[in-house]
């Protein structure tokens, strides 16, 4: 999910998405203010100040500045305000969160204090019945219904396509030899897509047509709404009916044949929770499978950053693959085998610490209300800054063994030292609240099951291990994450 691609992008707002305003270096040392709760205590909001911070110029606040400075624009504002501050971007008064609590606090209260925010083009992009644009009750009955196709449960039946999509990639790597881990790990996830959520082959070309669909439509956010032959707007339009032709077609063909498995597939059979006893119709289908589609372009960044911290003599890989040997040497890849390996399911947890790839979460303020002390006015912009809740621990070093503490193991015990509360309730890479991500169990077996597949069989080199991500206006590395010398062991 991309928020600003390009700076372009200031448009239009996706919410779940790949940009920040830098929370880097800039939580260790601030005071924790303390967030009380809001509108049901006793605070009087008419005698609560606004956050600190300055709107800047009139109508265009402090846009340009955030525009000129990137990375630092949020990096300055919190060494100077804390861990919350307002400014005036992107055309709306806005109030920066960086509070852990009031992350939290915001989130939860989704539908009641605040609202996701999407841009107007979304209706068309996605879809009118996209998770993303249904509402309060209706939003959570068609969430509640939607889960089952995307639950744990159903994500352990398709473990097979998970190792099989994995194997078939490593191969294509090991061929390569070498290429950018960073455009790789994109088609792995595109292919991972089709194969679980499509219930179609998991393999490369797959991957590329899905990748390329997913990039021409999200471009559509980027670009002014302008429906002109060849525009880049009808292109992006274009891809969103392609992405709905193929899901039709894929709903046709397994209404006629045979059924694997797929979260697709799962739909089929769910019941629209607006109608008792009739089936989800296509409409309904189609714009969450491409709601999916948008969470799904955050998989591929993600998994770079496995090939980036596990490369040959990388401490965390030799762990992983001593663990692996130990509890699963061979053999098919299930939930109860993934039981067994805590090291690398921290692993998995780490990768997705470590740099976040949706660093923010957007909303707006359906009401007054009371954060961290201040006061947050109806209609201003929230952004929730959930990769900073964990960055703040240590937050360059790659140590999975944070996740480990209190699981006993002496090899772990340095962890104790990193700082780091190491809960998983103190990390929200897939958000909390009505708003959580749908994929998340699929994604974080999907994670799991390469980082197996490429430790037991493959070995390669980094061109820069230590190669830096840039956050704004999206979290990608700097240099594409050059893979050298992928082979097979
Ligand atoms: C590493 C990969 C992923 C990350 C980090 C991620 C993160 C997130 C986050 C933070 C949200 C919450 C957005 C908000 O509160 O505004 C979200 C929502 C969502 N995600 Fe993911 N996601 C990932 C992969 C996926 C995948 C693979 C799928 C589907 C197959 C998916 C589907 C969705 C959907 C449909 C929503 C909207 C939920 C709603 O509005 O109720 N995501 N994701």
């Amino acid at each position: 999910m991309t928020f600003t691609r390009e700076v372009g992008t200031l448009l239009h707002r996706p919410a779940y998405v790949h940009v920040t305003l830098s929370s880097r270096k800039i939580l260790a040392s601030r005071k924790h203010r303390g967030c009380r709760s809001s509108t049901n205590s006793q605070v009087d909001l008419c005698n609560l100040e606004l956050p600190a911070g300055s709107l800047g110029l009139p109508l265009i606040g402090e846009t340009l500045n955030l525009l000129l400075k990137g990375d630092s624009f949020g990096a300055d504002r919190n060494a100077r305000y804390g861990a919350i501050w307002k400014t005036n971007i992107l055309g709306s008064p806005t109030i920066m969160v960086f509070d852990e609590a009031a992350c939290r606090k915001v989130l939860k209260e989704e539908g009641r204090l605040v609202e996701v925010i999407w841009p107007d083009v979304t209706a068309d992009l996605v879809g009118p019945a996209s998770l993303n644009l249904l509402k309060g009750e209706e939003h959570l009955r068609m969430k509640r219904v939607l889960g089952e196709a995307f639950s744990e449960q159903a994500v352990a039946a398709l473990m097979p396509e998970l190792e099989a999509c994995a194997h078939s990639f490593c191969q294509r790597w090991a061929q390569l030899g070498s290429f950018s881990g960073y455009e790789e790990s994109k088609y792995w996830a595109w292919a991972m897509f089709g194969a679980t959520v499509l219930g179609m082959p998991g393999q490369l070309s797959m991957g590329r047509k899905l990748a390329r669909l997913n990039d021409e439509l999200q471009s559509g956010f980027q670009t002014l709404p302008v429906k002109l032959p060849a525009s880049p707007y009808s292109r992006a339009l274009a891809a969103r009916q392609a992405m709905a032709d193929l899901i039709n077609q894929q709903i046709d063909a397994l209404q006629s044949q045979e059924r694997g498995h797929s979260c697709l597939e799962n739909m089929l059979a769910l019941e629209d929770p607006s109608s008792s006893g009739s089936p989800l119709n296509r409409h309904q289908i189609s714009d969450n499978i491409i709601a999916a589609a948008f969470g799904n372009a955050s998989a591929g960044p993600t998994a770079a950053k496995i090939l980036q911290y596990l490369g040959a003599g990388s401490r965390a890989r030799g762990l992983v693959s001593a663990e692996l040997a130990a509890h699963a040497p061979h053999g098919p890849l299930t939930p109860a085998v993934l039981d067994r390996l805590p090291y690398t399911n921290a692993v998995v947890q780490e990768i997705l610490r470590i740099t976040p790839i949706v660093p923010a979460l957007f909303r707006r303020a359906l009401q007054d209300f009371e954060l961290c002390g201040c006061r947050v006015p109806k209609g201003w912009s929230v952004y929730v800054h959930t990769g900073a809740s964990t960055q703040q621990y240590n937050q360059d070093s790659f140590q999975p063994e944070r996740w480990l503490q209190g699981q006993g193991s002496d090899s772990f015990q340095e962890a104790a030292s990193s700082g780091c509360p190491a809960a998983t309730e103190y990390m929200l890479p897939f958000g909390l609240g009505p708003r959580m991500c749908l994929g998340r169990h699929l994604v974080k077996a999907a994670l799991t099951v390469l980082v197996i597949v490429l430790v037991r069989g493959y070995s390669w080199q980094m061109e820069d291990p230590e190669e830096q991500w840039s956050v704004f206006p999206t979290v990608q590395p700097k240099q594409g994450l050059e893979v050298t010398s992928f082979r097979k062991q």
